[in-house]
């Protein structure tokens, strides 16, 4: 989705503003612009990438020590030089940028026509600064608040004024906006990496915020202009967390991160040798009256969300259900009070989720949040949150997060299975050895990542592929066919092992690929029988299957064996190879990895 930085300060904001915008490019975009105030207000934009940009830019000078710059994700408008931000108003005094969606801007709209104005765009965006302009009296600021008061919908906007160039105004509501605190400059930006080179003290704006940022201080306020104080927090990332490091893409940065990251999300939450999330401190009355959990968030998020279906259901003997975001908060779900409802998010902003978060809420459920961005909006809305601590995620396509949100679920349904009594000490006992060597097994697996390569370029050209497996490889299964469709854009489905006899096995041909997912031990010679069903329709088979499982190699045509763990645990590690198929498949076909067409990193529109 659409991504913002401003600066002000004593240097030239130009390279500042368009480095900022590429450490925001995994967010998503279409077009990009920025807008500097040195003798006068200019704006210069461009559809496409920020290289797009840059290219305009050879051409102009634009030198100043204040300005804003913006990459749009299109909403309302297709993405081209016009619609890319960032938006003039009529007079071309006031400039905005703004990520989010202005639910009544056609009203707002109509209403500026009948008065005389002329709008240039087909954006929602540009009656922000219409609306500003109408109401400016000399005080950016107090313009800002007025217009604030009739904008509906979701918005972090940046607002410039030819003439006041000592400021630049600031307002958060639902979509995310940070302050990077500087010594004589400041910013703001939708994430942090976008100012990490420049400073770690940064501050987590909270919705309606109104920000005044000036070179040496940054006055925050209410919607009546109440002066308000907000925490200055020095984050601790390094700034390599947020860049390559040698690897040709975030992507495979990431998977290749996933042992240290399994090692962090256990960080503090295995203690002598006892699973403890002390985050969660539900009164164990409560805890005892649950009487069903629900798995709530989108995309990767959610089939994290199934693993954790089967895995409440297991240890905790409740009806657990797991659900997509969009579809729970309009389906009108029976919850209550004795509802438990995980919600889960990389980014911590996707609107569905958040709105589904809000949902349960008013109908009395508990929210307990599993959540990687510190101080998003889902960490701060739901009653629990436990981060999973798995560093900036920049790729589009979800790989670490996914691991570790696995990984943290499980540890939090083991912990509560304990707080109820139903996990005995042994078993815990067997759990915690399983859980201190996943770190070495997905080591293992990304060092036999060239098994992976060397498979994909035997089937590079496929162009249908199927995902199966059962119970927990189900899970898998889903998360496998939706990582492989987003960069390869090979079409993939995920799908019950049990359930290709009743449709899609109609599809397979020598011109399918089958990925048979098979580490669920109580069902894997069921998954056995359905790959023997493909084989005999003469379909590929690549089977990603438990150590020891020697039967696998009879039938499968090629066999990539995943180390011994427990079933339970076995997605946390099993999934490395489902994300390095997908990447070698997209890397085989020359894609651009990190940012695959149409898609963005945070999902902040419906
Ligand atoms: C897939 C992917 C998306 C996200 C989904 C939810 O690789 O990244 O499916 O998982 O948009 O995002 P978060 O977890 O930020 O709520």
């Amino acid at each position: 989705m659409c991504g913002i930085v401003g600066y002000i300060g004593d240097k030239n904001a130009l390279p500042i503003l368009l480095d900022g915008l590429k450490r925001l490019e995994y967010r998503g975009y279409d077009s990009a612009g920025v807008a500097i105030v040195g003798d006068d207000l200019r704006v210069i934009k461009t559809a496409g990438r920020i290289a797009n940009l840059e290219e305009r830019l050879k051409s102009e000078t634009l030198i100043g020590t204040l300005g804003v710059a913006h990459t749009r994700w299109a909403t309302h408008g297709i993405p081209n030089d016009n619609n890319a931000h960032p938006h003039f108003s009529e007079s071309k005094n006031i400039v905005v940028i703004h990520n989010g969606i202005i639910e009544n801007y056609l009203e707002i709209k109509k209403m500026l026509i009948h008065e005389g104005r002329t709008f240039r765009t087909e954006t929602d965006t540009e009656v922000i600064a219409y609306l500003i302009e109408e109401f400016y009296e000399g005080d950016l600021l107090k313009a800002v608040k007025k217009a604030t008061e009739i904008l509906e919908g979701s918005y972090a906007i940046a607002v410039l004024s030819k003439d006041e160039k000592d400021r630049f105004v600031a307002v958060r509501k639902d979509s995310p906006l940070i302050a990077g605190v500087g010594d004589g400059e400041n910013f703001i930006a939708s994430d942090i990496p976008a100012v990490l080179p420049y400073t770690k003290d940064i501050i987590i704006f909270e919705n309606g915020d109104i920000v005044d940022v000036r070179r040496d201080r940054i006055d925050i306020y209410d919607k009546n202009l109440n002066s308000i104080k907000r925490t200055v927090q020095r984050i601790d990332w390094k700034i390599e967390d947020a860049q390559k490091s040698g690897f040709k893409h975030f992507m495979l940065k990431e998977i290749f991160e996933e042992p240290k990251v399994i090692r962090e999300a256990m960080r503090g939450r295995i203690k002598n040798g006892e699973i403890e999330v002390p985050e969660i401190m539900l009164d164990s009355e409560y805890l005892k009256g649950i009487s069903q959990v629900y798995f709530v968030a989108c995309g990767t998020a959610y089939h994290a969300g199934v693993y954790g279906k089967y895995l409440a259901e297991k240890y905790l003997r409740i009806p657990a259900q797991a659900e997509v975001a969009s579809e729970f908060r309009y389906r009108n779900p029976v919850i209550d009070g004795r509802t438990l409802v995980f919600i889960i998010s990389q980014s911590g902003e996707t609107t569905d989720t958040l709105a589904a978060l809000r949902f349960a809420k008013e109908h009395g459920a508990k929210t307990i949040g599993i959540v990687n961005v510190v101080g998003s909006s889902v960490a701060r809305e739901v009653n629990k949150v436990i981060y999973i601590h798995a560093g900036p995620e920049i790729a589009v396509a979800s790989t670490k997060a996914y691991v570790a949100q696995v990984e943290v679920i499980a540890l939090t349904i083991f912990y509560l299975a304990k707080l109820i009594g139903k996990l005995p000490k042994v078993q815990e006992d067997l759990i915690v050895k399983e859980l201190m060597s996943l770190e070495d097994k997905a080591k293992s697996i990304i060092e036999r990542s060239s098994e992976i390569s060397d498979f994909v370029s035997t089937v590079k050209n496929i162009e249908e592929t199927f995902y199966i497996g059962r119970n927990m490889d189900f899970a898998l299964s889903l998360e496998g066919a939706l990582k492989l469709k987003e960069i390869s854009y090979v079409h993939a489905e995920g799908y019950p092992a049990g359930e290709l006899k009743h449709g899609p096995l109609a599809l397979v041909t020598p011109n399918s690929l089958v990925i048979a997912i098979s580490t669920f031990t109580p069902l894997r010679d069921k998954t056995l029988s359905n790959i023997k069903e493909v084989k005999a329709r003469r379909g590929k088979v690549l089977a990603v299957a438990r150590e020891g499982y020697e039967n696998m190699n009879e039938v499968a045509d090629r066999v990539f064996y995943v180390p011994k763990v427990m079933d339970d645990l076995s997605p946390i590690i099993t999934v490395i190879p489902l994300q390095l198929i997908a990447y070698y498949m997209a890397e085989s076909r020359g894609l651009d990895i990190d940012k695959p067409r149409n898609l963005a990193k945070s999902v902040t529109v419906e």
